[in-house]
C-alpha cells in the first residue's frame, strides 16, 4: 500500500502521521510546495516509527514523480480559514491549487483512489471529479465523518457518557446547511430525543454546524486538523483493510437523493472498491428541505468554481 499525502502543513502533516502509526501503508509520500518542509517533517516521522513499532515509511517531497503508483492519494493543500472567513471564501485560490496537486499526482498515480479534504470540501471534490475524468466512487471527501464527530462530541459532553456509545449522522453540504439527522441520533440505542430535550438539542446541533468557525476563533492563524485528520485516517482504514464500514463522506450525486451533477455528504460503504455504495435514507419532509437548501448551495458554488477553472 502507497499512500500519497499532498500539502503538508496542519491537515497533510497529521494525516500522514496517525495513518503511519496505525501502520495503514508501507509507504507514505508528504508533498508540499514548500521546499524543506515536506522532507523534514517526513524524516522526523520515518525517526519516530521505530519507538511507535510500525514499519511505515515516511518521505517528503516537492516531486510528485516519487508518488508514481500511489493507491490512495489525499489532497489537503490549499489555504486554510481565519477568523471571520467562510470555507466558500478559499474558492478562488484552493480551486486553483486543487486542480493543479490533483493534475500532477493524477499523471503518476492514473488508477489510485483519491480523497480530497481542501475546503471548500464538496466544490473540491467536484473539481477533482472533473480534472481526473475518474468516476464516482473513486473520487471522495472526507466532511461528514468530521461534522458527526463534532456532534458526537457535543453529545458525549451534555450528557457524560462515552463518544463510543454515540451514534449520529449528518448529511448534505459540508458548512452552514449541514443536515444533522437528530432522529437518527442514538446513545447505547437509547433515541438522542429521550435523553436531551429538543431545544437543547437544536443548540447542540448549531454548535455542531459552526464547529469550524469555534476553532478558527481559537487559532486565529488556521484552522481545525486533529479531526479532521482523524476521520481521513477512518477513512482510508475502512478501504485499506476493506472493513465496509458505512461512514457519511462526500460523493456526487447520480440520481441518490433526488440529486444529479452535485457533491454532498451522504452515507457511504467505504471498502477495497473505495465508495462501494450510497446508502439511501427515507428522508422526512423537514429533513428533505433541508437537504435542498444544501445542495442549492453546494450547486452555485461548483458553478462558480468550474468558471473559475475555465479561466
Ligand atoms: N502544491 C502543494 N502544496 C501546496 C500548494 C500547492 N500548489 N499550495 C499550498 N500548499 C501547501 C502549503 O505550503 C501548506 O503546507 O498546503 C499546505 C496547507 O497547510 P496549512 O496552511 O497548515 O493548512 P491546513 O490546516 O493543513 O488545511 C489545509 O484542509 O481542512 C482544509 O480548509 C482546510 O483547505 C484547507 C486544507
Amino acid at each position: 500500500m502507497k499512500i500519497t499525502v499532498i500539502g503538508a502543513g496542519n491537515v497533510g502533516a497529521t494525516v500522514a502521521q496517525l495513518i503511519a502509526n496505525a501502520e495503514l501503508a508501507n509507504e507514505i509520500y508528504l508533498v508540499d510546495i514548500l521546499e524543506g518542509i515536506p522532507e523534514g517533517k517526513g524524516l522526523d516521522m520515518y525517526e519516530s516509527m521505530p519507538v511507535l513499532e510500525s514499519d511505515s515509511r515516511i518521505y517528503g517531497t516537492n516531486n510528485y514523480e516519487l508518488t508514481k503508483n500511489s493507491d490512495i492519494v489525499i489532497q489537503t493543500a490549499g489555504l486554510a480559514r481565519k477568523p471571520g472567513m467562510s470555507r466558500d471564501d478559499l474558492l478562488v485560490k484552493n480551486a486553483e491549487i486543487v486542480s493543479t496537486c490533483i493534475e500532477n499526482a493524477f499523471k503518476y498515480s492514473p488508477n489510485a483512489y483519491y480523497i480530497i479534504v481542501s475546503n471548500p470540501l464538496d466544490v473540491m471534490t467536484y473539481v477533482a471529479l472533473k480534472v481526473t475524468g475518474l468516476p464516482k466512487h473513486k473520487v471522495i471527501g472526507m466532511a461528514g465523518i468530521l461534522d458527526t464527530a463534532r456532534y458526537r462530541s457535543f453529545i458525549s459532553m451534555e450528557l457524560g457518557v462515552s463518544m463510543q456509545d454515540i451514534q449520529g449522522l449528518i448529511l448534505g453540504g459540508h458548512g452552514d446547511t449541514m443536515v444533522p439527522l437528530t432522529r437518527y441520533t442514538t446513545v447505547a440505542g437509547i433515541p438522542v430525543s429521550d435523553l436531551i430535550p429538543a431545544d437543547r438539542l437544536d443548540e447542540i446541533v448549531k454548535r455542531t454546524a459552526g464547529g469550524g468557525g469555534e476553532i478558527v476563533k481559537y487559532l486565529k492563524t488556521g484552522s481545525a486538523y486533529y479531526a479532521p485528520a482523524a476521520a481521513v485516517t477512518q477513512m482510508v482504514e475502512s478501504i485499506v483493510k476493506d472493513q465496509k464500514r458505512i461512514l457519511p463522506c462526500s460523493v456526487l450525486l447520480t440520481g441518490e437523493y433526488g440529486y444529479k451533477d452535485v457533491v454532498v455528504g451522504v452515507p457511504a460503504v467505504l471498502g477495497k472498491g473505495c465508495m462501494e455504495k450510497v446508502i439511501e435514507l427515507k428522508l422526512n419532509d423537514a429533513e428533505k428541505a433541508l437537504l435542498k437548501t444544501s445542495c442549492d448551495h453546494v450547486e452555485a458554488t461548483i458553478k462558480e468554481a468550474m468558471e473559475l477553472i475555465k479561466k
